[in-house]
């Protein structure tokens, strides 16, 4: 009943609402509705009758058509018991007075103008692909994008909407009729939503629909108005005007509209899409010198075919672009044909286009005109008189009676015009060498395939170079002929893609782990590169652009809106198979049939049916043989597309049932891959195993010496934590992670990066609040190396007591050893020799190797092998070089045994030092190189940077001084980015020695003076 009332209150009528309730009129019966019917109700007034009956009539027309477009629908309609988040592309096109027209027709009259202008509507839209959703009155909505994605979608709205209006205008009704059409495109979520039943249109819930009819509603009749979101989409390939930005009503802030004028000439679709020019080529050379060369012999008048095939976004329109650019100062003619995914079956579109850009027909030329362009064309390649009235009737131009009529049966027509346009391009290769580019074959329509057929088989004897491009699922019929090439482009390698991220980047700033993560997911496709690198460029912070390419919190941001349709479309194309592509997809790029199959929770048959369906249709690989196979997304980004598809409460409820079966039946794989149990209860919203797991990922990979990934996954976990109502557990889950945190940023960043500093500060602010918790000690050890390191001695130092005395009075004395340990190292800056050796000997003295061997865990290296490896400079300089030496060498050996990268790191910094105090060339190299390659490996800028300074040191001494001062002083320039500063005065020792070395004794000298007093 709600319904009726809201009905009447369209129409003006809302008085009525009771009284059609008290008789129980509801939609079922409205038709049945007769002029005394409603007045026997009590509706007196004729007038409202009148108008009643006419609202009838019309609905009627929608209940009749609205079937009859359902069977015209494109796709079958896909069982819709889910609803997904996708991007669709809505178009609201609405008939221009209608409310004029009712008050001046017959309703009958009027029913008719609607019904028409309703099928040409749904005819139009049907030949684009696009869906009716909804008749609303004299209205249509239309969704291009849903239920069947296609690359693009943007693109068939637009043409739909122009076509639709030329198709309205031309209808033979009693009126003559006018269209407003307005896009919009954006995510949306679709499907059944809120029940069933009276709702039979497929709702579209978000905010684009609103967007397209607010649009719609402010367009000039048979005008075409597009959103900016639409447009975006849309490169050239359409003229557009901006209108004024306006402010639509349920709209926040004001909007950019653009009405469309037509579709633009310019010559390529690859050119269209690429209004703001082609990122520089990266890569590609070999490919590049076989065209050139090919082109060369095809010069001599051996023909020549280059096929190129590759999957979509490989860069086949950039090679050939390439060759275009590559060819600008040899004379030659250029024939360039275009397949479109929307002309597959308009007969010879591409040549009629290539024809139509080369005479330089333009949309408002008269007939005369068009044929007064094309004659002059065909002059040049002295066209028979016969063959340009073939031309003429190709291009659909009438016939003013310039060209003999043609008296000809369609076969023979088709015949001869085909015999015309092959002997066209044998005329014109005998001027000059003649380069085709007939590109995207896979849209093909068959009477282009059989020109080209032909031209290929003629071309063997032509200064000709046809090079064709395809994606692989068109199967060229040429191969295997003499001088046919086939080519197939390879994704790039990382290092291509790099190269391709860092042009585009260009000097805006990039984060490095962003760039990264862009290589891995883009797969070195260059189309994904470009897409991504430019929304991650447009998101407006870092933050954001993390959640751009990031997975955790909103994968739905990850696809970038320009690849969105391409990727749905390969989606959209899988049928049932989609929902088993979503599992997958949640639990990740990589999956087990085993896993995917507890989680899937279908028949076995089922499920291998659509396995099967996705690799074949290319976008998973399989590895070994179900059910032990594995299988692996081919494309990061479809992975994404399919995740970024599933509602948040399915994608919870996913996860949360991967969580339940890795726990009970992958009992190993949750051990062991601590991060993939983390990510899924994060998902799943299982908020405290989630820090948990978080926690112990962090673990695990500080352990592994994988820094970077520890510092991501523990901040994972502290942004998990923070949903978590705050009290002493939460207190004691922050203070792990914090903990942990500590020594893997040290490790990644430096001893003195700020970032370590907070972590251990925040560590002892909560312990400080817990009490008595033996975590106070790592949390001091942290900050008095961050003082230590940047040379404030005397803080490290009252730390290192504070952490001494505490852990004296408790009893711990495996904290004693670290105590003792860092008031050596403090005291040995300090000049403090001897007591400084008393401290070294006594955390040595105290150390056991099993309880402390987890030091190197807690406090980042190993304190038995920094004792040992801070003593023999202190020995050294106390005048014990035995004692000195012993202590050298002990320190890697030891180091070597506990496997652990960052203490075997300190070993050898310490100990190149070591043999630079005592000028011994040879090792002071040899541990210096150890280090660096070391740090190298394990990316340690604070260990690398040292390493290189006294690298640079031996260079000096080897007589390679210049080379020495530029070596050490981008150590010294490397080691104090980090932070640190307490080994910058000894590298500028080391410089000015270079510098003296390298005649530049004056500047060395004030180095030196410089480096004197730079500690507190
Ligand atoms: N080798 C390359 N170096 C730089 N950019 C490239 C390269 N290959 C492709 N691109 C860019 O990637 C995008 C997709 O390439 P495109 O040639 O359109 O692919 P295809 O024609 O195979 O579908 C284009 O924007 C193109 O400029
Ligand atoms: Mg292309």
């Amino acid at each position: 009943m709600q319904q009726i009332a809201d009905w009447l209150e369209k129409l003006g009528l809302s008085e009525y609402a009771q009284c059609f309730a008290e008789n129980d009129i509801d939609f079922t019966i409205l038709g049945d509705l007769t002029d005394q019917d409603l007045e026997k109700i009590g509706i007196a007034s004729l007038g409202h009758r009148r108008k009643l009956l006419r609202a009838i009539a019309n609905l009627e027309t929608i209940e009749k058509s609205a079937p009859a477009v359902a069977v015209a629908a494109p796709a079958a309609p896909l069982p819709l018991d889910t609803a997904e988040r996708r991007q669709v592309t809505v178009m609201f096109a609405d008939l221009v007075g209608s409310t004029a027209l009712s008050a001046r027709m017959d309703p009958e009259d009027l029913r008719e103008v609607i019904s028409a202008y309703q099928k040409c509507a749904a005819e139009t839209v049907r030949r684009f692909d696009g869906f009716v959703a909804k008749y609303m009155g004299d209205g249509v909505l239309v969704y291009f994008g849903y239920p069947q994605a296609h690359e693009d979608d943007a693109e068939r709205a637009v043409r739909a909407g122009l076509e639709l209006i030329a198709a309205v205008a031309g209808l033979k009704t009693r009126a003559s009729l006018q269209t407003r059409v307005g896009i919009a495109t954006g995510v949306v979520v679709v499907g059944e939503l809120i029940g069933s039943g009276e709702a039979q249109e497929r709702g579209i819930v978000g905010e684009t629909p609103n967007l397209a009819a607010r649009l719609q509603a402010v367009a000039a009749p048979n005008k075409v108005v597009i959103s900016d979101g639409t447009r975006r989409l849309l490169g050239n390939l359409f003229e557009l005007q901006e209108l004024e930005a306006k402010s639509l009503k349920g709209i926040s802030g004001s909007v950019r509209a653009w009405a469309v004028l037509r579709p633009s000439s310019v010559e390529s679709r690859f050119e269209a899409l690429h209004p703001n020019g082609l990122s520089a080529l990266v890569g590609r050379e070999e490919e590049a010198e076989l065209m050139s060369r090919r082109w060369s012999r095809a010069k001599t008048g051996e023909g020549q075919v280059v096929l190129i095939s590759g999957e979509a976004g490989i860069g086949k329109s950039r090679l050939t672009a390439a060759l275009l650019e590559s060819l600008a100062g040899d004379p030659h003619t250029r024939l360039r044909y275009f397949c479109s995914p929307q002309h597959t079956d308009s007969a010879l579109y591409p040549i009629i286009a290539q024809i139509e850009r080369a005479a330089g027909l333009t949309h408002d030329d008269a007939a005369q005109a068009k044929l007064d362009k094309l004659d002059a064309l065909l002059a040049k390649s002295s066209t028979s008189a016969q063959d340009a009235a073939l031309f003429a009737e190709m291009l659909s131009l009438p016939n003013d009676g310039r060209h003999l009529a043609l008296d000809l049966s369609p076969q023979q027509r088709r015949e001869k015009t085909l015999a015309a346009l092959t002997s066209q391009v044998a005329a014109l290769a005998r001027w000059s060498p003649v380069l085709m580019i007939f590109e995207d074959a896979h849209w093909v329509d068959p009477t282009s395939l059989e020109v080209f057929s032909r031209t290929v088989d003629r071309i063997e004897a032509l200064p000709v170079l046809l090079v064709v491009t395809f994606r692989p699922e068109f199967d060229p019929p040429w191969v295997g002929r003499a001088y046919v090439t086939a080519l197939t482009i390879n994704r790039l390698t990382e290092r291509e893609a790099r190269a391709m991220i860092d042009r585009i980047v260009g000097n805006k700033p990039l984060p490095p782990s962003i760039r990264e993560d862009v290589v891995e997911r883009s797969d070195g496709i260059p189309l994904f590169i470009e897409e991504m690198t430019k929304a991650v460029l447009e998101a407006e912070s870092q933050h954001a652009a993390e959640l751009t390419v990031g997975a955790v919190p909103s994968p739905a941001l990850a696809v970038p809106a320009s690849l969105h349709a391409s990727l749905m479309a390969r989606l959209d194309r899988l049928g049932p198979a989609k929902d088993v592509a979503q599992v997958g997809a949640a639990i990740g790029r990589e999956f087990s049939h085993a896993l995917l199959a507890a989680v899937a929770r279908k028949p076995e048959s089922e499920l291998s049916s659509a396995l099967d369906r996705l690799i074949q249709s290319g976008l998973l690989f399989r590895q070994g043989v179900p059910p032990h196979a594995n299988y692996l997304f081919k494309h990061a980004l479809v992975q994404d597309a399919a995740y970024g598809t599933l509602l948040r409460e399915p994608r919870r409820a996913l996860h949360a049932r991967i969580v339940e079966t890795l726990g009970s039946e992958f009992a190993e794989i949750a051990e062991s891959q601590p991060e993939l149990m983390a990510r899924h209860c994060t998902e799943a919203g299982f908020v405290e195993e989630a820090v948990d797991y978080w926690e112990r990922a962090g673990r695990q990979a500080l352990g592994r010496s994988a820094m970077a990934e520890a510092v991501a996954q523990l901040t994972k976990g502290l942004e998990v934590l923070e949903s978590l109502s705050s009290g002493p557990e939460h207190q004691r889950r922050e203070i792990n992670l914090q903990l942990v945190m500590g020594p893997a940023l040290i490790a990644a960043k430096g001893f003195a990066s700020p970032e370590a500093m907070r972590a251990y500060a925040r560590a002892r602010e909560l312990c400080r609040g817990l009490g008595d918790v033996s975590d106070v000690f790592p949390a001091l050890y942290g900050q008095s190396v961050f003082h230590f390191q940047r040379g404030e001695l005397v803080a490290a130092n009252e730390l290192a007591q504070e952490l001494l005395r505490l852990a004296e009075e408790r009893g711990e004395v495996g904290a004693q050893v670290t105590g003792h340990r860092l008031l050596g190292a403090t005291l040995s800056q300090l000049g403090r020799l001897t007591e400084s050796r008393d401290h070294f000997t006594a955390a040595l003295g105290l150390y056991d190797p099993v309880r402390d061997r987890s030091s190197a865990f807690v406090y980042a290296v190993d304190s038995r092998v920094i004792s040992l490896s801070w003593l023999s400079h202190v020995f050294a300089v106390l005048g014990y070089p035995k004692e000195a030496a012993g202590s050298d060498g002990e320190a890697p050996a030891h180091a070597r045994e506990l496997n652990h990268p960052n203490t075997m790191a300190v070993a050898l910094v310490l100990s190149c030092m070591f043999h630079q105090l005592l000028r011994d060339t040879p090792n002071a190299r040899s541990q210096a190189e150890a280090v660096i390659a070391l740090a190298t490996e394990q990316d340690f800028p604070f260990y690398l940077a040292a390493g290189t300074a006294v690298r640079g040191w031996v260079l000096a001494e080897g007589g390679r001084a210049e080379e020495a001062v530029m070596e050490i002083r981008r150590g010294a320039v490397d080691y104090g980015a980090t932070g640190a500063q307490l080994w910058s005065p000894y590298f500028l020792g080391l410089l000015a020695e270079a510098q003296g070395k390298a005649g530049q004794a004056t500047t060395g000298l004030s180095v030196g003076l410089g480096s004197r007093c730079s500690h507190t």
